[in-house]
């Protein structure tokens, strides 16, 4: 039986992309889930929800609620891809101070394509936002965008946009949804009783660590989604650095992840990583 797999708060989507078949994730992103995919991933099955979903929902406030669903359909993947090559033909800097404080586009894989540009070439996967309708970006890494010759110490760095153009190529191979839906949007509630199998992934900006620039969501909130969800019909997972106590109370079970060996992500955080998840009721 397949399912709805819904990111509430979606980011680069990892998850999404690790169970449609990606084997790299789109690009380092400020709290991406890929390094516990597989973690996630066994607890999705133990729920009983099991292979790659047949429907889809994204949601973000920021500018992955728009470039999210891009890269996964093929026709606006395509054309994202076709924007991203005319950007890494020019020089990069160039391009960059084009965009940065420019107008975002409405055209969707336009935007999506400046969008992961600014993104991919941000310190740190740190986020890119949209502030009055003119990209924010937190910085340009001169190494992302044009790589580093190697020295005694370090091997030697690629430029990083056209190593994101050839991953999303190899997104030509994912299963495909039959429904691709979501959006620019914060986090929504179940809008009645969910008429199929549904797994949540709830994956909020963490509690008192460095805030995302298009939107926030409160612990109480976070609980609140939680409860809404599973009382709808949902298997409900939520990521945090800890179990979250008033889900705990309520019968939720609490899983502390491992980070996995062979992890060689220059972006591992320190704190532990907690999935607190409930079957539907
Ligand atoms: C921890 S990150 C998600 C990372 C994602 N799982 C990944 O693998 O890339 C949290 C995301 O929540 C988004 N966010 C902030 N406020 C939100 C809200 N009210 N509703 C939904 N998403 C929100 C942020 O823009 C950010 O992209």
């Amino acid at each position: 039986v397949s399912y709805r797999f819904i990111e509430l708060c979606c980011g680069s989507a990892s998850m999404t992309l690790h169970l449609l078949g990606a084997t790299s994730p789109l690009l380092p992103y400020q709290g991406s889930k890929w390094r516990f995919r597989a973690e996630l991933t066994r607890l999705f099955e133990r729920s009983g929800h099991v292979g790659p979903p047949d429907q889809v929902e994204l949601y973000d406030p920021g500018p992955w609620g728009f470039a999210a669903p891009c890269v996964i359909a093929p026709d606006r993947r395509r054309l994202l891809i076709e924007h991203l090559e005319a950007l890494a033909a020019l020089d990069a800097r160039t391009a960059y101070d084009a965009l940065h404080k420019e107008p975002v586009p409405d055209e969707p894989a336009l935007m999506a394509a400046q969008y992961l540009f600014l993104q991919r070439l941000s310190y740190s996967g740190k986020a890119v936002g949209i502030l009055d309708g003119t990209w924010r970006s937190p910085g340009f890494n001169t190494s992302s965008a044009y790589g580093l010759a190697a020295t005694e110490r370090f091997g030697q760095v690629l430029p990083m946009v056209p190593s994101l153009i050839r991953t999303l190529r190899s997104y030509d191979r994912l299963i495909l949804p039959t429904r691709l839906g979501g959006g620019r949007e914060p986090a929504p509630p179940p809008d009645g009783p969910v008429p199929q199998p549904t797994v949540i992934y709830l994956d909020p900006p963490y509690a008192g660590v460095t805030a995302y620039p298009n939107g926030q969501l409160g612990r109480a909130d976070v609980v609140q989604l939680a409860l809404t969800w599973r009382e709808a019909g949902a298997a409900v997972f939520v990521s945090e650095a800890e179990a979250l106590p008033e889900l705990v109370e309520l019968g939720w079970a609490g899983e502390l992840l491992t980070k996995g060996r062979g992890d060689t992500s220059r972006f591992r955080g320190k704190q532990e990583e907690w999935v607190t998840w409930a079957l539907p009721r």
